[in-house]
Formats: C-alpha cells, sequence, structure tokens
C-alpha cells in the first residue's frame, strides 16, 4: 500500500523556467479555479505560503492585497495556496480583514483567490514542498507566469523569510518590458534606467557596434551595449490605461 506521503513524494516534480505551467483544478476562496487555462492572455503570479494563521504569512498577504491594483495596472493577477483547507482560510482572511493592521495597512480584504491544498497536489506540481525546510507546509515560493501560460520567474524564500513585494513588481515590469522591447535588464533596473541590447551575435555586428556607433547605444565593449529606454516609454508600453 502507498502512504500519502509516498503519493506525494512521487508527485513531486519542479517546473522549470520556460516550461508550461503545470495544469491543475482547485478549490480557491474565489470558487474553482482552471490553472493555468482560465488565465490565459493575463500574467500571474502563483505563490506559496507555509500555512494559515501565522505571522509572517499574515504581513504577506496585507501587503500583496495592498498591491493588487498596481499588479493589475500590469496585467498581472494573484493566486495564493497553501496547504491549509478552505474554512481555515476563509477564517484567516477575515481575521486578517477585521483584526490585523500591518505598518499602515489595515481592514485589508484579500480578493484575490487563496487555493487550498490539503492532499499537497499542487505543491507537488510546483515543487513547493523542501523537505528539508519543512515536510507538511510549503515554502514561500513564487511563480511568474506569463500570458501563454509559460513559467517565466521562479523565486523560494524559506519559511521565516517574509517576501519583498516591490521586487515581485520590479520582476513583472522587467519581464514585461524585455518582451516588448527585445531589451535585458540589468542588475536592479527600473524603469527610466539604461536597458542593454542584444548582444552582438556575430564578428560583423560586434565591429559594427565598436566603429560605427549606432546612434542612442553606448557600448563598455562589443558584448556590453546599453540604450536609453525613458520611463514614460516603458509606462506607456507595459501599464494599462483606464478607459
Ligand atoms: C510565518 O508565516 O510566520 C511562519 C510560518 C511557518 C514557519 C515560520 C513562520
Amino acid at each position: 500500500m502507498t502512504t500519502v506521503s509516498e503519493d506525494t513524494a512521487c508527485m513531486t516534480t519542479m517546473p522549470r523556467i520556460g516550461d508550461p505551467a503545470p495544469a491543475f483544478r482547485a478549490k480557491t476562496t474565489q470558487g474553482d479555479i482552471n490553472f493555468p487555462a482560465d488565465y490565459a492572455g493575463k500574467w500571474v503570479i502563483l505563490f506559496s505560503h507555509p500555512a494559515d494563521f501565522t505571522p509572517v504569512c499574515t504581513s504577506e498577504f496585507i501587503t500583496f492585497a495592498s498591491m493588487q491594483k498596481e499588479f493589475a495596472a500590469y496585467n498581472t493577477e494573484l493566486v495564493g495556496l497553501s496547504v491549509d483547507g478552505l474554512y481555515s482560510h476563509i477564517a484567516w482572511l477575515r481575521t486578517i480583514k477585521d483584526k490585523i493592521a500591518f505598518k499602515d495597512m489595515r481592514n485589508v480584504e484579500v480578493t484575490f483567490p487563496l487555493i487550498e491544498d490539503v492532499s499537497m497536489e499542487v505543491a507537488g506540481k510546483y515543487g513547493m514542498i523542501m523537505p528539508g525546510e519543512d515536510s507538511t507546509k510549503a515554502v514561500r515560493a513564487v511563480f511568474v507566469i506569463d500570458p501563454t501560460g509559460t513559467v517565466r520567474t521562479i523565486i523560494y524564500y524559506p519559511l521565516s523569510l517574509g517576501r519583498n513585494f516591490d521586487e515581485l513588481l520590479r520582476v513583472v515590469k522587467a519581464l514585461q518590458t524585455a518582451d516588448q522591447f527585445d531589451v535585458a535588464t540589468p542588475a536592479d533596473w527600473r524603469p527610466g534606467d539604461r536597458v542593454i541590447v542584444p548582444t552582438a551575435g556575430s564578428c560583423g555586428t560586434a565591429k559594427e557596434r565598436m566603429d560605427e556607433r549606432v546612434e542612442g547605444v553606448e557600448c563598455e565593449d562589443w558584448f556590453f551595449c546599453t540604450r536609453q529606454l525613458p520611463a514614460t516609454e516603458v509606462e506607456s508600453a507595459i501599464r494599462r490605461h483606464e478607459s
């Protein structure tokens, strides 16, 4: 006979960047979802947390929910998950709204879906359980998934470390900017900073880059060339405009 933990261990996989997001159906605090099909055409941040009614997770949910509109402005939806059950999720989210303040945020209503995953089926598909950290709780995993359902970024944090949600918004903006402008974004990039133009793919292009100078492109060397990309241009390409 197979035990539950053997079952879960068998199912544990880990999608990689560039893979299709593993599909699943689940119950959430906002009804049933069919993932990622229900999010076709949108960016999604699928993230796990260890447990309901815990302080770091509570601070994260308040912060994330407070930024939900900002993420939506970049066509990005939030979907949370823990291995707790639906009624626990509902009770916890009600408590957050009624009783908990964090920094200046209070009475925060979490309206994005929170998946119940008591069977650990979804956590197993996304490699969210790391037994060395805890065999019955998901670590703080983040999967950024693009409108075609492809995994574009994966970030993991341990149980004790709350995530930086400004960084997650920066990641979304950087991925969308890379897609829209065919550029890469250097260390600590934020909209308005210079961007990296694609590396010369031939000796001819490398020589041209260094000898002939392309207007607006500055090269430290043939493989490291940047150009300006004003924040207004970035924002008008990636930010949704209210009609
Ligand atoms: C927390 O969210 O506070 C937490 C959860 C699991 C382990 C440690 C901290």
